[in-house]
């Protein structure tokens, strides 16, 4: 990057901070383009490119948002967030992870879990610290450990450990700079998650070094595994002082435009997040956490259908592709995604993907976009209906058929 140029003369980029030299663009953000302009076309386009549900947020959530922005709630909310809210969130940690959670003592409302976890690496995270995170993943955890001026450490995962965090990798790369340990499970791009052995030496290990745990929990009910939820580390004993969980009501309500999520901590670690929220965004949308409480304190069988639903794609998904020689699919347990193994056709991920959008309108995202392990892999999301799943597979199989040729 330029120096700051001293003549006068205004040059964006010689002024931006060095930190954004670390951080990339989305690479998400090409093939959604790549679908509006299709879609502008009439092109019938199988869309398994988003990480969102393709559901409506329920009737009851929404009349609940209506009614308090109609009753004249639009003045500022507390910075954690309104407190009853905050008692349904206490309440839905306390049955979805098995301990006690004060909730109004230890949650805080955020505009979405990528709030959540811009905030907790704010009040954890010092320049020079270490950050442990796992590849392929979401990119999130990575390009905000670099915009806090720490050190992203990659702990590549593996097809065939199922794209998990392998403990032994992780012990592997734990320096005496090292300060958190971030677990996503279910993950985004695999949908696959830890086991539950595999947590528990995980949490071993973070006690063993003395590290902060963010836990993403954003898919934990999306789970089609033994229990109604997938295991959580903060259930984990000795882990609750340490862990960080970052939740939402984005993929569970289907509310990703609302902009809402949370974070589940000890009281002092939520005290320590609340001054970065002071100085921040100060507090969440008013009217539309009178919605959210509603989410997450009336009956659930909205949710429960929506899983259901998701778990009949997965089927489709996961049979039509094992059907498909040359490729494997390793097992996801939650989420809605698929990350099949596609490296048999011979194209990058990348070239892959623009492949099938370009020939066959088939939306995926190259696999390589979360990360190094992810390449030769597609991720894709079952977030369409179970028709466009069928018709997707079969069009899927013509277009790698004639890539064969
Ligand atoms: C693992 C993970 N964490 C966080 C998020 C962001 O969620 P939100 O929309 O609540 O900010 C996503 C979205 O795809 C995700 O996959």
């Amino acid at each position: 990057m330029e120096q700051k140029d001293y003549t006068g003369q205004y040059k964006a980029e010689a002024m931006m901070a060095t930190r954004l030299q670390e951080v990339p663009f989305s690479g998400i953000r090409k093939v959604l383009d790549a679908v509006t302009a299709l879609k502008a076309k009439n092109v019938d386009v199988i869309e398994w490119q988003i990480g969102r549900t393709d559901f409506d947020t329920p009737e009851h959530i929404k009349k609940a948002a209506s009614e308090a922005l109609m009753k004249g709630l639009v003045h500022y909310a507390p910075n954690l967030g309104i407190p009853s809210l905050r008692k349904a969130i206490g309440a839905r940690t306390t049955v979805d992870n098995g301990v006690a959670v004060d909730g109004e003592k230890q949650s805080i409302v955020m505009a979405g879990a990528n709030e959540g976890i811009l905030v907790a690496m704010m009040a954890f995270v010092n320049p020079g610290d270490e950050v442990l995170v796992a590849d392929p993943n979401w990119h999130h955890y990575k390009s905000i450990t670099s915009l806090m001026g720490g050190l992203p450490v990659i702990v590549p995962t593996t097809e065939k450990d199922g794209f998990v965090l392998d403990p032994d990798e992780v012990a592997r790369r734990i320096t005496p700079k090292t300060k958190m340990l971030c677990v996503t499970s279910p993950g985004n791009p695999t949908g696959c998650a830890q086991s539950a052995e595999s947590m528990k030496a995980l949490a071993a290990l973070a006690i063993k070094h003395n590290l902060v745990v963010l836990a993403d929990e954003i898919y934990a009910r999306i789970w089609y595994g033994a229990g109604a939820t997938a295991p959580s580390i903060y259930s984990l004993p000795g882990m609750a002082e340490r862990t960080i969980i970052i939740n939402g009501f984005t993929k569970t309500y289907a509310m990703d435009g609302w902009r809402l999520g949370w974070t589940v901590a000890s009281e002092e670690n939520t005290r320590a997040m609340l001054k970065v929220r002071q100085y921040t965004t100060v507090c969440v949308n008013t009217f539309i956490q009178h919605g959210a409480a509603v989410a997450l304190t009336a009956d659930q069988k909205p949710v429960d259908d929506m899983i259901a639903e998701f778990a009949k794609r997965r089927q489709i998904m996961l049979k039509g592709l094992r059907s498909i020689p040359g490729v494997t699919v390793p097992e996801p347990l939650g989420a809605f995604y698929v990350f099949p193994n596609m490296k048999s056709f011979g194209l990058s991920s990348m070239e892959l993907s623009d492949y099938l959008i370009e020939k066959h309108s088939i939306a995926t995202v190259g696999g390589s976009v979360f990360g190094a392990a992810g390449e030769g892999h597609l991720r894709m999301a079952y977030s369409c209906s179970t028709v466009d799943c069928e018709r997707g597979i079969e069009r899927l199989k013509t277009a790698l058929a004639a890539l064969g040729k």
